[in-house]
């Protein structure tokens, strides 16, 4: 079962530029996963003492194309915490353009991230009921 389950509000909200998109005229893969990165590190903070890296993005699927003029959300969430890492699932939805305020799942992605400290080492989670921090 997830520890959370995906918020009402998004970690990231993002207007889609022209500069972001790919030969194709569509958005560039790179610009949503580097999004997803940044949407799920934030989430990660709930459990991370320190600072934290991403070890592992997997499960990435891009269903839809995102277009320029799109608004793209970022909803991440806490599936899973272990001793010093923490598992993120990230949806990605774009509000479209044209036609406007069609809201379409885009991309899913799970990312895992690790705290560790200003020397590089790995730092324990927090856990419920641990108010240390
Ligand atoms: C993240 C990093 C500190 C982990 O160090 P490490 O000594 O390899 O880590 P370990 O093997 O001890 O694993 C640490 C935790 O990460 C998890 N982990 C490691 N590799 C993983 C993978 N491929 N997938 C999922 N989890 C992974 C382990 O299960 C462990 O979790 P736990 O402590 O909750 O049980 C190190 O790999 C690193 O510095 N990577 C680069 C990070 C970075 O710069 N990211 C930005 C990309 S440009």
């Amino acid at each position: 079962m997830a520890l959370e389950q995906r918020p009402q509000e998004p970690a990231i909200r993002m207007a889609m530029m022209p500069s972001d998109t790919n030969v194709h005229g569509t958005i560039f893969g790179g610009v949503i996963l580097s999004q997803i990165d940044q949407a799920g590190a934030i989430a990660a903070r709930t459990y991370a003492p320190e600072r934290v890296v991403t070890v592992c993005m997997r499960e990435v699927e891009f269903h839809k194309p995102v277009y320029v003029g799109d608004i793209v959300s970022y909803y991440a969430w806490v599936t899973e915490v272990g001793n010093t890492s923490v598992t993120i699932r990230v949806e990605v939805v774009a509000e479209r353009f044209r036609p406007t305020g069609v809201k379409v799942t885009v991309t899913d992605a799970e990312v895992v991230y690790v705290s560790v400290d200003d020397h590089w080492e790995k730092v324990p989670m927090r856990r419920p009921g641990n108010n240390d921090a």
